[in-house]
Formats: C-alpha cells, sequence, structure tokens
C-alpha cells in the first residue's frame, strides 16, 4: 500500500539512533507503550520481564518511535497488574531487579530512546508497609480511614463506588472503614498528608537519578477528593468518569502537586516529563493539567472514546487542539492502551476493524503533537474476546458493575515470531493463551511484506520523522470535503501535505488532492471503471478540492477507498 516515501523503513536489525535530542522532545513524540508483562519474556516463566523488554527495543527503533513507555515493574502483589505498588523503589522479582531496570534504561539511551515509567500515587498496595502498620492502628493519617455510617457503624462513610465495581470503602477487624476507588487490595493515600508529599517526591528523584526521562502518572486526577468527602447521591458512578466532575476526581486541589512535581521535574534541568494519565469532564477540564507549569502531556482519552464518525472526530481533534493550544501545549493523540478494547475491535469486527485501524493511526499520525502507540496494534491485533473465564486476571472482573472486567483481552502477549512457543513472546509459554492465528500476525511474518500493517506503520513514522508538516505544529487546515470524508492540510517550513480520510463503508471520488505519499489502502485513479472495481457506489465528486490542484492535477479524479487514509503531497 506504499506509494512512495521518502526514506524506507529502517530494517528491524539497524539499530540507529531514534530521534536525536531536540528542544521539547515531547511536543511530538511518538511513545510506543510496553506492557512489560506482555511484552518480551527472557526467563521462560509465561511472564514478560526487563530483561525481555531490553532484548526487544530494537523493535521499537527500527518502527521508528521516540520513547518508550513502560507499565509498572516495582514490587507487587499483582493484585492490579502491578498497579498495586508495595515498594516502589523495587523492582519486582517477577520482572527482574534493579539491575535490569538501569540495563533498560541504559540500552534505550544507547539506542536513541527516552524511557517514561509508571508512577502510581493514588494508592499503595494493601501489603506497603504503610498500609500494614495502618491495620495495626499506627500512621492511619496516610490513608482515608473513617467510622462506618448507620446505627452500628456497618454502613460505609459514604456512597462512592469502586471504579472496579462495588463500594470504594472496606471494613477492617476494628470496625472502621478504609477508601478504595480500585481494588479493596489498592487503598488511597492521603494527600494532605505531608509525609505522602514528601515520600512520593523521594521516589521520584530514586528513578529521576537513576536516568529515567519521565513519568506517566496513574489516576492524576484522583489524588485530591472533595473536603468532607460528600455523597454523590446516586449509583453508577463509574460511567460519569470522564464526562463529570466527581468528588473523587478532577478536583482543583491536584494541579498545586502537579505544580510541585513539575518544579521538581524541571530541577534537573533536562527535559524529564510528566504525563497525566486523567479523565477529565472536558478538553478544557484537562487542559489544566498541561498549563506551563504542570505536566508536560495529558492522555487524550476523548480522542480514543470518539466513534468512527467523521462530524464526531473532527469535533474532538478541534476541541483537543483549542484547549491545549490556548495553555501553550501540544495534544497527545492514543487510540489504545493496556485497559480498553484495543480498536481494531472496537471499531468493528474483521475486515472493517482493521481497514478502520490503519486509517485512524494515520490519520493520528497526521494531527499535530504526540502520538502514543500501544504495543501490538502496530500488527494490527485485534482484541481477545474468547478467553476463559479461569486465565482472567483483571480485578474488575470478579467484581461486576464497575469498569467492564473485560481487559485482559487487550493484555495478551504479543507474537514476534510464527513458530517457536508463545511466538517468540519467550522460551516458554505465555501467561494469557494467544490465538493460533496470531501467527500469521507476528512480526516475523509481517516484516518485508509491503502491505503489511507493521510495514504501514514503519513507513508513516518513517515518514513522519522526514516530513516538516508531520507531527510539529498546533493546527490543522480543514478542506472541504464530502459528507463523512475529512480532508485537512499541514503546513511547515515550507512544506504541505494533506490528509484524506474515508470514513463511509463505500469509495469516495475527489478531484485528486495531490501526490499519494502513504495510504492505509490505495486510492484508485481517475478511470471511469473505479467505481465498478471497488464495488460501490460513487458519490457526486467533491468539487471543493479541485480549487488546489497542487501537482498539475486538474480534472483528474480520484478514489478513496472505503474506511481508508491517505496522505498526499500537495
Ligand atoms: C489506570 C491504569 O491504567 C489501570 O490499569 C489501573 O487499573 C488503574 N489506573 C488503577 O491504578
Amino acid at each position: 500500500m506504499v506509494h512512495e516515501l521518502t526514506s524506507p523503513a529502517p530494517a528491524p536489525d539497524d539499530l540507529r539512533r531514534a530521534s536525536p535530542s531536540k528542544p521539547g522532545w515531547w511536543r511530538d513524540a511518538v511513545i510506543y507503550q510496553v506492557y512489560v508483562r506482555s511484552f518480551a519474556d527472557s526467563d521462560g516463566d509465561g511472564i514478560g520481564d526487563l530483561r525481555g523488554a531490553r532484548e526487544r527495543l530494537p523493535h521499537l527503533v527500527a518502527l521508528g518511535a521516540d520513547a518508550v513507555w513502560l507499565t509498572p515493574f516495582y514490587a507487587s502483589p499483582q493484585a492490579d497488574g502491578g498497579y498495586d505498588v508495595s515498594d516502589y523503589r523495587a523492582v519486582d522479582p517477577v520482572f527482574g531487579d534493579l539491575a535490569d531496570a538501569d540495563d533498560l534504561v541504559r540500552t534505550a539511551h544507547e539506542l536513541g530512546l527516552r524511557v517514561i515509567v509508571d508512577i502510581v500515587p493514588n494508592h499503595t498496595s494493601d501489603q506497603h508497609p504503610w498500609f500494614r502498620e495502618a491495620l495495626a492502628g499506627r500512621g492511619r493519617r496516610r490513608y482515608h480511614f473513617r467510622p462506618g455510617t448507620g446505627p452500628d457503624g456497618s454502613l460505609p462513610p459514604n456512597d462512592w463506588e469502586s471504579v472496579f465495581g462495588g463500594p470504594a470503602w472496606t471494613r477492617v477487624a476494628d470496625g472502621s472503614w478504609y477508601l478504595h476507588l480500585f481494588a479493596p487490595e489498592q487503598p488511597d493515600l492521603n494527600w494532605d498528608d505531608e509525609e505522602v508529599r514528601d515520600e512520593f517526591e523521594s521516589v521520584l528523584r530514586f528513578w529521576l537519578d537513576l536516568g529515567v526521562d519521565g513519568f506517566r502518572i496513574d489516576v492524576a486526577h484522583g489524588m485530591v477528593k472533595a473536603p468532607g468527602l460528600p455523597d454523590i447521591g446516586h449509583r453508577e458512578q463509574v460511567r460519569l468518569i470522564g464526562s463529570q466532575q466527581l468528588p473523587f476526581f478532577d478536583q482543583d486541589g491536584v494541579h498545586e502537586i502537579h505544580r510541585a512535581w513539575r518544579r521538581l521535574l524541571d530541577s534537573y534541568g533536562d527535559e524529564r516529563i510528566g504525563v497525566a494519565e486523567a479523565w477529565a469532564p472536558s478538553a478544557e477540564r484537562l487542559a489544566l493539567y498541561v498549563r506551563p507549569d504542570e505536566l508536560h502531556q495529558a492522555f487524550n482519552f476523548q480522542y480514543l472514546n470518539c466513534p468512527w464518525d467523521a462530524d464526531a472526530l473532527r469535533r474532538v481533534v478541534d476541541d483537543s487542539l483549542r484547549a491545549t493550544t490556548s495553555v501553550g501545549a501540544t495534544t497527545t493523540w492514543v487510540l489504545s492502551n493496556h485497559d480498553v478494547v484495543r480498536h481494531t475491535t472496537r471499531y468493528g469486527a474483521g475486515a472493517a476493524g482493521l481497514r478502520r485501524a490503519r486509517a485512524a493511526t494515520l490519520l493520528m499520525l497526521a494531527l499535530p503533537g504526540s502520538a502514543y502507540v500501544y504495543q501490538g496494534e502496530e500488527l494490527g491485533l485485534p482484541e481477545v474476546t474468547d478467553l476463559p473465564d479461569e486465565v482472567r486476571q483483571d480485578p474488575a472482573f470478579q467484581r461486576g458493575e464497575g469498569q467492564d472486567g473485560l481487559r485482559d483481552g487487550c493484555r495478551v502477549p504479543i507474537p514476534w515470531t510464527s513458530q517457536g512457543p508463545s511466538y517468540g513472546f519467550g522460551p516458554g509459554g505465555s501467561w494469557l493463551p494467544q490465538p493460533p492465528e496470531w501467527r500469521d500476525l507476528s512480526v516475523e511474518a509481517q516484516t518485508g511484506d509491503p502491505a503489511s500493517t507493521l510495514e504501514l506503520y514503519r513507513s508513516a513514522l518513517a515518514l513522519r520523522r522526514a516530513h516538516p508538516a508531520l507531527g510539529a505544529g498546533d493546527g490543522v487546515e480543514w478542506l472541504p470535503a464530502p459528507p463523512g470524508v475529512l480532508a485537512f492540510r499541514r503546513r511547515a517550513e515550507g512544506a504541505a501535505l494533506i490528509c484524506t480520510v474515508n470514513l463511509t463503508p463505500g469509495p469516495v471520488r475527489l478531484p485528486a488532492p495531490g501526490r499519494p505519499l502513504l495510504s492505509s489502502a490505495p486510492p484508485a485513479g481517475a478511470c471511469a471503471g473505479d467505481a465498478a472495481a471497488l464495488g460501490g457506489k460513487v458519490p457526486a465528486p467533491a468539487r471543493e478540492l479541485a480549487d488546489d490542484d497542487p501537482d498539475g492535477a486538474e480534472g483528474r479524479t480520484v478514489l478513496l477507498a472505503p474506511d481508508s487514509c491517505v496522505w498526499w503531497a500537495s
């Protein structure tokens, strides 16, 4: 599907440095998310680890990523895939040890990749020494302990619900209750306590001193709760996350913490960054997290949640760019992560889902700002929807009525080779079963096949790095286009590029916007037979784009394939 590339995609064994350091590197960085437990297993225990991840870093370089984000690998009982930390300065033995973390950071830097690690400040594990002390009656101020309600205190202190389902409170032996917005094994910390604030600054320093380039801040919108922990007054609160402010999420008090962390990051003097995992009710509220004295990036979940619909996508793109530009930040774009159904499946089953996912990727990579790529999406992996109940580990799966509990389906270990145990994930099995058809989706199977999704990602990222109008900047120039089609121009440093996205299930004829550079599915030329060849009806031509005729292509029309995106030189 590659029509023309200004630079060839690098071979997987080409260990050239990734993008050289540049000021404001994160503003248009492509950041690859490694879910450590499912990326690469070096010791054959079926669980991915840091050594495995280090050995596979050349894949990220060959892909064209600028940075890697590693999900939590700290000491943890793994009640929530490591988001329940019992020691913030130690590596869990299942993932390796501190020397492995050090090696990984060093190797990444040698390869020109920045390293972002997760930090989990909203809650600890119930096995953290602080919580054990609290259960023994000491230092309870570090958490939220409260007496119960009802005549005998047997009802929770308020009506808050856990994101994973059920009440957000658990009762302890002496009759009092503690708050956990997630699983009971994840008690919420009390950020009014000075010791909590000091401890986390010290933990951040620990990892910054080890050389990490920044932090993805888990539940960055949740550390501060509304004074008095007021009732909400109704149920099904989880559905409101991201659309409404709740007394436990997106409280103004969190910003003071992020400002303090920004000062700490800046004190290192070499552009270490903070990335907020924040669910805010609007693009404007989200932009507050990336004000100049706060964090550098915030995940754009409005974009991730947007359906495959031209008008809705255009609105989200405009809202996101307007909000972040108003505070001088750039926007992030993300389609998948370890908490959501993979976008190949979200956008529709089978071939349509993959077509749309490929198109969505080119759209995302044409927008100004930084893009996040979740491991395996570059292989076009679908969600695994038929995992047997007994292998599922998502804590929400057991609790019901909260988050859907089906997050294991996007966490199945990824296939590297077409043969061998666990398709090259490791020398043993894999902690979640991989579908047999994944052998044909492995990195090995797709490498060198120009029609593969992997080569599409490699080509797109290579082009994005080479083309000044991609990534950088903060705006898009929308062009008139027929219903169901998005068209916009990007310009920078005298170069221009047009991106067209056909979000309809049929082909659409347009005046040729330029010369095709890269496409998720090739546009057909101007011949009268195109419609028949594609087997679809052809809407009336969109004359508007003809005005551009940048390429002497006057009168020439092209047929955009259904659910496709094309980058055009203009
Ligand atoms: C967000 C993380 O991405 C998710 O995996 C985790 O369960 C919750 N925060 C709680 O830490």
